[in-house]
């Protein structure tokens, strides 16, 4: 089991849930993080710590976001690893709940 970031966080990236991880699964691209899934341990820290809800235990992503679990795997291979918080992107609060983010994606 792992824990995966959804859409929300494109163009957020608060970054709150870094601070919490107790291992380092979180890795960072322009505008979104994923969670590494060989690295997380399930231990659900981060997943109230994201004011854009974004994060999900992998058996609850809605079913329009199961691309992200995937993603998330995929991404993490080739994006380094982030394990301090940097705070969140200029715009995040104006960009908090827009819907179909997935084009804005930055790799
Ligand atoms: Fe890290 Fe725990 Fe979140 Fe997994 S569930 S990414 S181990 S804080
Ligand atoms: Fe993204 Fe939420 Fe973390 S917006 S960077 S998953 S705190």
């Amino acid at each position: 089991m792992t824990f995966v970031i959804t859409e929300n966080c494109i163009k957020c990236k608060y970054t709150d849930c870094v601070d919490v991880c107790p291992v380092d699964c979180f890795h960072e691209g322009p505008n979104f993080l994923v969670i590494d899934p060989d690295e997380c341990i399930d231990c659900t820290l981060c997943e109230p710590e994201c004011p854009a809800n974004a994060i999900f235990s992998e058996d609850e992503v809605p079913e329009s976001q199961q691309h992200f679990i995937a993603l998330n795997a995929e991404l993490a291979k080739s994006w380094p690893t982030i394990t301090e918080v940097k705070g969140a992107s200029d715009e995040a609060e104006n960009w908090n709940g827009k819907p179909n983010k997935l084009d804005l994606l930055e790799r």
